[in-house]
């Protein structure tokens, strides 16, 4: 494994090693023991969006290895293809530092710096995907259930980056997705066919939230206007309308059902305040968890 930059790219082996490793260093930490496997390697964190999660999750994680994250703002390096074709970041940052990391709108800038670099090249959420949060989904259900293989996860809302790295881990590790999105919002056929590639009939797009909901282990939602989307949020805010995770649409979910959010949560619109806060609801284990799995992600590409 040379770089982490889609779900669908991983083996199921590097996938099944990387949550073992997740919760063997999770428990190691937690018992306050040190692995400083990256002593003396630095990572360069670049950032075109903004983010609390994945930034300060790497950080600390880098940090608790023994290395070093370097936080770039786009601006202090005059933007990331502007002033420089990203093919020369990506060469020039191969001879200071063991590790890239990148958030980008567009993915293709990520599979640029990984084409250029010598260093491994993490994505950080790109418009396209967003696999550290689906591993970090994974790890968190396998906590929760005891179990990964067979999960069904019915995802509300947007057919969006996070929606198809969740529908590749579906694919790849055996669980159930089904995205329940309004009309002109679904996740892509090519997205759909490929994760049924890996395991059939493990995704599956619906325009029915309640239908989705009905033999769930997991409920699932995110923004309805992601990053970069910000122009059209009045549109998508109509258009979402009846696909907000509330009581009611938990109400018609099993009883053992668990609600996830990948966060920022914008509550009153995807989801209603007294769901994200519910007992069923475990948004800080996942949150927690991009920690342990980002850890994990490093010492495998680093070390
Ligand atoms: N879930 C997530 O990636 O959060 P941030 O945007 O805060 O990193
Ligand atoms: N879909 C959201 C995820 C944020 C973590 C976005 O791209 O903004």
């Amino acid at each position: 494994m040379d770089d982490f930059l889609a779900i669908s790219e991983c083996s199921v082996a590097e996938l099944h090693e990387l949550l073992a490793e997740s919760s063997s260093l999770k428990a190691f930490y937690q018992s306050g023991r040190r692995d400083l496997c990256l002593a003396g390697k630095t990572l360069a964190m670049l950032f075109e969006k903004p983010s609390l999660r994945t930034r300060l999750s790497f950080q600390v994680a880098m940090t608790d290895l023994g290395g070093h994250p370097i936080y770039v703002k786009p601006e202090d390096i005059g933007g990331i293809g502007k002033r420089e074709p990203v093919k020369d970041i990506a060469r020039v940052l191969s001879r200071y530092v063991q590790g890239i990391m990148a958030r980008t709108f567009e993915h293709q800038t990520v599979l640029d710096l990984a084409r250029y670099a010598d260093v491994p090249v993490i994505n950080a959420l790109t418009d396209w995907s967003h696999p550290c949060q689906a591993m970090a989904d994974v790890l968190t259900i396998q906590e929760h259930f005891g179990r990964i293989e067979g999960i069904k996860i019915a995802f509300i809302g947007d057919g969006n980056n996070v929606a198809r790295s969740l529908a590749f881990a579906a694919g790849k590790l055996n669980m159930k997705l089904v995205v329940a999105s309004p009309h002109g919002y679904e996740l892509d056929g090519a997205t759909i066919r490929q994760a049924n590639a890996f395991t059939p009939g493990c995704t599956e797009q619906s325009n029915d939230p309640f239908e989705a909901v009905k033999d769930a282990d997991v409920i699932y939602t995110d923004t309805w206007v992601s990053m970069g989307q910000e122009n059209e949020k009045a549109k998508r805010q109509k258009d979402f309308a009846g696909y907000a995770v509330d009581a009611k649409l938990v109400a018609a979910a099993p009883q053992h059902v668990k609600i996830m959010h990948c966060l920022p949560a914008y509550r009153g619109y995807e989801i209603t305040d007294e769901v994200a806060e519910s007992p069923a609801s475990i948004l800080f284990d996942q949150a927690e968890n991009r920690l342990h799995f980002q850890r994990a992600l490093l010492k495998r590409l680093m070390a």
